[in-house]
């Protein structure tokens, strides 16, 4: 990394913030190291709260706003929620005057853009899908598109188990898509950032013929947008480095972290936010 933390005018090396409850925001941090390799990033999982997707819209909320402090009193230059229900609560496009990111906007653009007849399924958890944000964005881009939608709750922790391609998980995947399957939708949002670590059980119910939308790759698409329009300025770092925090260490987060980060993935430091 740069001496100068900042970089120089035209670049600035201060790290990318990004948050979720817990793991599952690690699948849209290895989308955006893996876009942009030369950025530092600063991951907060709020271990100690998990799971958000069954809390209130008002709890969700104060979380979500004692996390961005967290991350902009790190001296992060923009901030990412890679969480689906703490998007819902948080839409704004800055926060602390620092860009801001959900992963609802990029995430209902993707699906739309994927969509080839215009029925398009959504699981998330409890919070996501009663906040009815993804079928609202939707209906704004395409209003005569349809969304379906199915809660998981099982499934955060079976992907915090690892438990990807498991019989028991592909009996529960089965189960909650049946009502989806037979809306014969065409494309599928993965509305909770842990699901990517349960592709293999989802796509083995939906066969090939479903496009599976993924948050981090379509927050990644948006980012870049900004990096070339100029919002975000580019590190000059040669190589990108990753903080982790924590604010519980009793799971198997590390292990888990280097499976979706790779071996590489640092250690998690227990903080208090
Ligand atoms: N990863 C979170 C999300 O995208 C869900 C996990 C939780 O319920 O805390 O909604």
């Amino acid at each position: 990394m740069s001496s100068n933390p900042a970089g120089s005018s035209s670049s600035d090396n201060r790290p990318i913030g990004v948050f979720d409850s817990g793991l599952g925001g690690l699948t849209v941090l290895r989308a955006l190291r893996d876009a942009f390799p030369t950025e530092n990033f600063l991951y907060l999982g709020d271990t100690a709260r998990l799971p958000y997707g069954s809390k209130s819209p008002e709890t969700i909320r104060k979380y979500s706003e004692q996390n961005l402090h967290f991350l902009a009193r790190n001296d992060v230059k923009a901030m990412v929620i890679a969480c689906n229900s703490a998007s819902t609560q948080m839409r704004d496009d800055s926060f602390d005057g620092k860009p801001l990111y959900n992963v609802i906007d990029p995430g209902a653009q993707a699906a739309v853009k994927a969509s080839s007849r215009g029925r398009i399924g959504l699981m998330g958890t409890r919070a996501t899908v009663n906040s009815g944000a993804y079928a609202e964005e939707i209906k704004k881009l395409k209003p005569d598109f349809q969304v379906f939608s199915q809660a998981c709750p099982l499934l955060v922790p079976l992907a915090e188990e690892g438990w990807d391609a498991d019989p028991v998980t592909n009996l529960i995947v089965y189960r909650y898509l049946q009502t989806l399957m037979q809306e014969q939708i065409d494309t599928l949002i993965l509305g909770c950032t842990h699901y990517p670590l349960l592709a293999g059980s989802i796509q083995r119910v939906t066969g090939s013929s479903v496009a599976l939308v993924d948050s981090g790759e379509a927050i990644a698409e948006l980012m870049r947008n900004d990096f070339t329009s100029g919002r975000l300025k580019k590190s000059d770092s040669d190589n990108g480095t990753i903080r982790i925090c924590i604010t519980d260490a009793s799971g198997p987060f590390e292990g888990l972290s280097r499976k979706i980060l790779g071996g590489d993935a640092p250690a998690p430091e227990l903080t208090n936010i």
